[in-house]
């Protein structure tokens, strides 16, 4: 949970009240957290060289999570805090590497690192359920969030043919790994250079190949 503590202090004889943002990243995760981001730095490889050019798997729109979706809905959703992010990343992703898994025959040459980097995001999931009381996971999520999970979990064949989008695997790693960063800055910051992972112009610089439109 983000708790909205708050802080006292005394300035020169003023009393000033300001609110301290409580970090809703548990140190725990850092280490399951860099693992994956190990496992990522080798996509290009097998999310990308493995497969025929241009080779796309079917996916939910939901399951397209970017940068962007993270500034929206912190624009835009009530009652949203980082926890909830977080929580809705693991929903994601989880689906995503299950998709990129289920298209893999059993000999591909990316079978194995897939099935690794699967692995690893559950410890990192594992982790992160322990480090947070259960009652967190039973509280209500704002209702735009909730819509998103119910479309998440929703049975493929209920969904509208209008939902599915087609993404390159090393697209949907990409964001995986972008979002990651964004969400879990704290186990990724680096103490000279201030990073701003969330931001969308972070990923840009010199690499206007990468740049997509934004609806
Ligand atoms: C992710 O891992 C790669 C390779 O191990 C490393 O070079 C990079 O600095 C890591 N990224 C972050 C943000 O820690
Ligand atoms: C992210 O935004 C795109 C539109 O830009 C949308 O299709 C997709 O469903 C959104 N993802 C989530 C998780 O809401």
């Amino acid at each position: 949970m983000v708790q909205l503590s708050t802080a006292v202090c005394l300035l020169g004889g003023l009393f000033l009240i300001a609110p301290v943002l409580m970090a809703p990243t548990h140190s725990s995760m850092c280490t399951p957290l860099r693992t994956i981001n190990d496992s990522l730095s080798h996509r290009r490889q097998y999310m990308k060289h493995n497969f025929p050019i241009e080779y796309t798997i079917k996916v939910h729109n939901r399951e397209i999570f970017r940068l962007s979706n993270i500034s929206r809905m912190r624009l835009r959703t009530e009652g949203l805090n980082e926890l909830v992010l977080q929580r809705l990343w693991f929903q994601v992703y989880q689906g995503v590497l299950k998709k990129i898994l289920w298209v893999l025959p059993t000999r591909h040459p990316s079978r194995p690192y897939t099935a690794e980097l699967e692995r690893r995001f559950k410890d990192a999931q594992a982790v992160f359920m322990q480090s947070h009381p259960a009652q967190v996971f039973q509280e209500d999520l704002p209702e735009k969030i909730h819509d998103i999970w119910d479309s998440l979990t929703e049975k493929p064949e209920n969904m509208p043919e209008s939902s599915w989008r087609f993404a390159t695997p090393k697209s949907l790693l990409d964001n995986l790994c972008r979002t990651m960063y964004c969400l879990f800055s704290e186990c990724f910051s680096n103490a000279d250079v201030q990073e701003d992972y969330c931001e969308v112009s972070h990923w840009r610089k010199g690499r206007k190949k990468d740049m997509q439109p934004e609806s």
